[in-house]
């Protein structure tokens, strides 16, 4: 009998947004409608390669000398735009060399290293993450080893956030913790605070020795590129020490090519030195170095002042493709006589929307209509478009009437 070690090994429990991903790409029927992973469509149903990326790859393709790899945490000119689109281009802390940036393979990666750094520095801290939160955030979190909790954060009912109890649950964050927050766009609600919001809680952050680390997958999908920067922008001008977690690809597009960053700001240049010399030991032991192709394109497009406006317009457009779908939506269940009131999803920002259908609805959705949305009910609504809408609202009013 022949050594076999993987025998005992348990099936893993497919992952709630990219396994239903994959049990729709075997749904047969020609009308599915897949409205799980945060993936922008465009009308014709289609994940465009932007106009601005398809130029600048067509340009590296001509410029492209060699294969040789990046260094352990990428390119200088990559983090400068990093840090200036996060931070604004005069941003004390960027021209004083306060920011520590790394090009991650995306922004799942961006969080590892950042876990794997705060696991690692200070090892009995707990990250709080907001409830509820992306699926796949506690999943990042335990496998650096960190624990994890969280503070509460929507309210179903209202489909509003839970400010008061937030602001009461950070200020009972035990010192030496983390908190997860979402810069703009929350994923899964589509709720995020306001600036009169953000205010009082950076105030807590600003009393309280409690570190910020800011996801930021989604800037230019709620207001506006600058605008969605706002919550980030103001720990960073409070001069608060902080970690950031961003990711193109959903602004460029550069969903699969695997393009973001993780960025430390710390109290001054030495801090920062030091801190990037972990991140890269970080880095190093877990994939090495970045990959090239993505980062390059943002680079191009940043440098070249005709992309970057046909960049910034395809962002406008995306943007309002997405608003125009939630208009739609919110029309059409009513159409289909609909009693619940969906007006809400109007006030949410972003890709997603937290629609309020239960699990059982959800499951015949699926089950009888072929439109997959995740579990908790949360939608893409960047995935409708004028030709799925009607087929989506009918079937969604069936199963809420039935
Ligand atoms: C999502 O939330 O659907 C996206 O961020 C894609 C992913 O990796 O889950």
């Amino acid at each position: 009998m022949s050594y076999r070690p993987f025998a005992e090994v348990e099936p893993a429990p497919p992952d709630p947004i990219l396994g239903l991903t994959e049990d729709f790409r075997n749904d047969a029927n020609p009308r599915k409608i897949n409205l799980t992973s945060g993936v922008y469509l465009n009308e014709a149903g289609v994940n465009p390669v932007l106009k601005s990326v398809k130029q600048a790859e067509k340009m590296w393709l001509e410029q492209e000398t060699t294969k040789d790899y990046l260094g352990i945490a990428g390119e200088a000119t990559y983090a400068q735009i990093v840090q200036q689109m996060i931070f604004g281009p005069h941003h004390p802390a960027v021209r004083e060399g306060r920011i520590a940036t790394v090009n991650t393979p995306g922004g799942t990666a961006a969080l590892r290293v950042g876990a794997d750094f705060l696991r690692a520095q200070f090892p009995t801290a707990t990250i709080r993450l907001s409830d509820p939160t992306w699926p796949n955030h506690p999943g990042v979190f335990r496998s650096a080893g960190l624990a994890v909790d969280s503070y509460p954060y929507y309210a179903p009912e209202s489909h509003s956030l839970k400010v008061q109890e937030m602001l009461a649950a950070l200020e009972r964050v035990p010192e030496g913790d983390v908190v997860l927050l979402h810069v703009c766009c929350h994923n899964p609600t589509g709720v995020d605070p306001d600036p009169e919001q953000w205010g009082r809680i950076v105030e807590i952050f600003q009393r309280r020795p409690i570190l910020p680390f800011l996801d930021f997958a989604y800037q230019g999908f709620g207001t506006g590129s600058e605008e969605d920067a706002y919550a980030v922008r103001a720990f960073a001008d409070a001069g608060l020490n902080l970690v950031v977690a961003s990711s193109f690809s959903k602004n460029f597009g550069l969903y699969r090519e695997r393009v973001g960053a993780l960025s430390v700001v710390a109290s001054d240049a030495g801090e920062s030195a030091n801190v990037m010399s972990r991140l890269k030991q970080t880095v190093r032991g877990n994939y090495s170095n970045p990959p090239a192709h993505g980062s390059k394109i943002v680079e191009i497009v940043f440098g070249t002042p005709e992309l970057r406006r046909l960049w910034e317009q395809e962002v406008v457009e995306m943007r309002d493709r997405i608003r125009e779908m939630r208009r739609s939506f919110v029309q059409t269940l009513k159409k289909h006589g609909l009693k619940r009131d969906f007006s809400f999803l109007l006030r949410q920002k972003g890709m997603f929307s937290y629609s309020g259908i239960g699990k059982e609805a959800v499951r015949a959705l699926r089950e009888n209509y072929s439109i997959y949305i995740v579990e908790n009910g949360r939608i893409n609504v960047a995935a409708m478009t004028g030709a799925n809408m009607d087929y989506l609202c009918r079937s969604i009013a069936a199963v809420l009437k039935e």
